[in-house]
């Protein structure tokens, strides 16, 4: 079997893009491949949380990948954290990486950006880095969190890495990364993994705010957990414009986003039928959030339920997590004596 490896962070709770984007591949997978799902609470640490939230944030994820259909029995389902070998193997193939392919990375610039304040998309950031000696908000586990990444799939020796399109530079990275530790120790070692999307594109789902994509921190999510009435309330208040003008107009961009979520939640159908409505400028764009909030509901609520029920159930949680990191553990510790015998650190 094809083995199938995927991870998000431990964050705070999950909105419709992790869902869509990721969640619910991995549940849609899990019959069919050698799957292993783990919650990311080292690449969490990159932007020091609230040690007790992260904490909680863990327990939330494991709560919600088990709501949304991901059968304990069937995947491997663990903590980054409870596998000490990935930290090891993060070490040594740090050692193959540059620091400058590591700041050319979209993410980081993102990130570094907003720590620092920069709003401008130019070289700023590098003179600001290595200016400042006492700033300590760009921190080096940020830089590096490719490697991380890429030592979550290598470890695994992953064919296929469900995420959505905002992952797939990491991924791409993470390809890099395993070539040149093939061409330069002359072994064959690390296959290619890629993204998986069944035969579709890879998602960005966007959020109700007019603009980018849904995220944690851009405040624009439906997250799996939030009730009816808060779920209503975000989407009557989504952002949307004045109407078409004339018919035939171009959809802007709030707008455009609403569509899409239309279809990802309710279908292609049922979106085109707005698409329609806003061509020949009879939309309504409360009844299009009315339904747009049903559908989503439908999709959400049994997930809640679900999740209220078992994220209190500490003890059923803690006896996945210590079988899933055993698990992973005997596949892990497998590739990190390679690497490191590859490597040349051997017993004298
Ligand atoms: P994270 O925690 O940011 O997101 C988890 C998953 O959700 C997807 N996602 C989205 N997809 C579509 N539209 C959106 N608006 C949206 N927002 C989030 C992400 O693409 C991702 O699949 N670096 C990863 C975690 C990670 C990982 C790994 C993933 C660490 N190691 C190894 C795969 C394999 C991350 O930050 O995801």
């Amino acid at each position: 079997k094809k083995v199938v490896l995927s991870g998000i962070r431990s964050t705070g709770n999950l909105h419709l893009g992790n869902y869509y984007g990721a969640l619910s591949k991995f549940v849609r997978m899990q019959d069919d491949y050698d799957c292993r799902f783990f919650i990311a609470d080292l690449h969490a640490l990159t932007t020091n949380p609230d040690p007790k939230m992260l904490h909680e944030s863990v327990k939330d994820i494991l709560a919600e990948y088990i709501a949304a259909g991901l059968d304990p029995e069937k995947n491997i389902l663990y903590v980054q954290s409870d596998v000490p070998e990935i930290s090891e193997m993060y070490l040594l193939l740090n050692m193959h990486v540059g620091i400058g392919e590591l700041m050319r990375t979209a993410s980081f610039k993102d990130k570094a950006r907003k720590a620092l304040g920069i709003t401008s998309d130019s070289d700023e950031i590098e003179k600001e880095i290595i200016g400042n000696q006492t700033n300590q908000r760009v921190n080096a586990g940020l830089l590096t969190y490719p490697t991380l990444m890429a030592v979550d799939i290598l470890i695994h020796h992953a064919d296929y890495v469900p995420v959505g399109k905002d992952q797939e530079q990491h991924l791409e990275l993470t390809r890099r990364f395993a070539r040149r530790f093939n061409s330069f120790y002359k072994v064959d070692y690390f296959g290619e993994p890629v993204n998986f999307n069944f035969g579709g594109e890879a998602l960005k789902v966007p959020g109700l705010d007019g603009s980018g994509k849904m995220g944690k921190s851009e405040g624009n999510c439906i997250y799996l957990i939030d009730d009816e009435k808060t779920l209503r309330k975000k989407v009557m208040r989504a952002v949307t414009d004045e109407g078409p003008k004339e018919p035939n107009s171009v959809v802007s961009k709030p707008v455009e986003n609403l569509f899409l979520l239309l279809d990802l939640v309710s279908g292609k159908e049922v979106a085109d039928h707005y698409r329609q409505a806003y061509a020949d400028c009879s939309i309504r764009y409360g009844d299009m959030k009315k339904q747009l909030a049903e559908d989503m509901l439908k999709v959400t609520l049994p997930i809640r339920e679900r999740i209220l029920d078992i994220r209190n159930n500490d003890e059923y949680l803690s006896k996945v997590v210590r079988n899933g990191a055993e698990r992973a553990r005997a596949y892990a510790a497998d590739t990190l004596r390679d690497v490191r015998e590859i490597m040349g650190i051997r017993k004298i």
